[in-house]
């Protein structure tokens, strides 16, 4: 069961990146069938708790209320201003600061407790250190997202039920895959509206909605309200996305479509080639992240050309990094040239389809996701 975030107070923290934290500590203590429910709040919320429960009239950092329902393993109540005053004394980010206080809450909704005398003070703190490391060494790969449109290819070649890439992102999502990307394109030639839409209600990870920045589009976005989009250009004879999006020349129009899917709650994503223009012109239309378009790699035809193309992937990354966009990459990526892109730090999130639906009919989709994300966390 996924954690559930209730944001009482916003305090300068990513809720997405807090929520999987807390997914990704349940799934480590094989907790993931229990319910657990993270507040986030001020000083003075968490003062008035402390106040109600405990008779102490003051702000502490995290308070956790174990359950004792079968199915509910507690409440873990957080102050991300204290946070905040607490990462600058110890100077690390809110980010880390809170998210090292979402361990602490869980490792007593786990029972330990550092009030009970030094020999439990010190079994609490190792558990911690323990969580801590393995959570924020996992945070620096970066998260594979599997593209299923393919597998409605197949479907769409006869027109009939299956294979249903429906079920295909239950079996990603269960190999490891952080997330699920579809493409729904203007002329349905492969993903359905009705994939989105079951696809919105069953997918565990995130859904990634890629899609053209038209009228059509961006109602059927509002309505199901993917965890992010990503816009994409489209035209009707290509076999794929041939290039990225012209955020140069589409400046007033792509502002406006982020725009709107931001007041829908949506956060978004622009596919570019990897250009310094380009980059510029997409943070200006305020979305917080750029997908490279990596074609331009995987298609090289010499060594000389492919040596450039990466060059320029790894410089734009750095780039993007640099004025706050967060980077991901994607398009003809393959079990051969994954792996250097994999290094690239900045780069936080692949997207890869073809490859993987390919490698999936010989050996299974579980095991070809599994081999591919052994190459991205490698
Ligand atoms: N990212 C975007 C924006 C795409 O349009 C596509 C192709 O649908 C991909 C990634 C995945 O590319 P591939 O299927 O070549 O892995």
């Amino acid at each position: 069961m996924p954690a559930t975030i209730l944001v009482k107070s916003q305090g300068p923290v990513s809720i997405q990146s807090i929520k999987r934290s807390a997914n990704w500590l349940l799934r480590s203590q094989l907790l993931s069938h229990k319910e657990l429910t993270v507040v986030l709040t001020d000083n003075a919320g968490i003062k008035e708790i402390n106040k109600r429960w405990f008779k102490r009239p003051w702000a502490t950092n995290v308070i956790s209320f174990p359950s004792e329902e079968p199915g509910i393993l507690g409440d873990i109540v957080i102050s991300v201003e204290r946070a905040r005053e607490e990462a600058q004394e110890g100077l690390t980010t809110v980010q880390n600061r809170t998210i090292e206080l979402l361990i602490h809450g869980f490792v007593h909704l786990l029972g330990y407790d550092h009030e009970l005398g030094p020999h439990e003070e010190k079994r609490m703190a190792k558990k911690e250190f323990e969580l801590k490391r393995n959570l924020f060494r996992r945070s620096l790969m970066a998260d594979l997202c599997i593209n299923v449109d393919h597998v409605a290819t197949i479907r769409q070649a006869r027109g009939g039920v299956e294979p249903d890439p429906v079920v295909a992102a239950g079996i990603v999502e269960l190999a490891g895959a952080d997330g699920i990307v579809v493409h729904l394109r203007e002329d349905r030639r492969h993903i359905q509206d009705r994939d989105v839409r079951l696809l919105r209600q069953i997918v565990q990870t995130r859904l990634t909605l890629e899609m053209a920045a038209t009228e059509e589009m961006l109602g059927i976005a509002e309505d199901i309200k993917p965890d992010i989009v990503t816009l994409v250009p489209e035209k009707r004879q290509e076999l794929t996305t041939e290039g990225g999006l012209d955020v140069l020349a589409l400046e007033k129009s792509i502002t406006d479509a982020v725009k709107r899917l931001h007041d829908a709650g949506i956060p978004v994503s622009i596919f570019i080639d990897p250009e310094r223009d380009q980059i510029e012109a997409a943070k200006r239309t305020g979305a917080e992240c750029i997908e490279i378009h990596t074609g331009r790699y995987a298609d090289a035809e010499s060594e000389e050309e492919r040596e450039k193309e990466f060059d320029s992937i790894v410089e734009m990354a750095g780039f993007a990094a640099d004025i706050g966009l967060r980077v991901h990459a994607g398009h003809g990526l393959n079990y051969q040239n994954t792996g250097r892109l994999a290094a690239v730090s900045e780069i936080v999130e692949f997207s890869i389809g073809h490859s993987v639906i390919s490698r999936s009919v010989f050996v299974g989709i579980e095991r070809a996701v599994k081999e591919m994300l052994a190459i991205v966390k490698g």
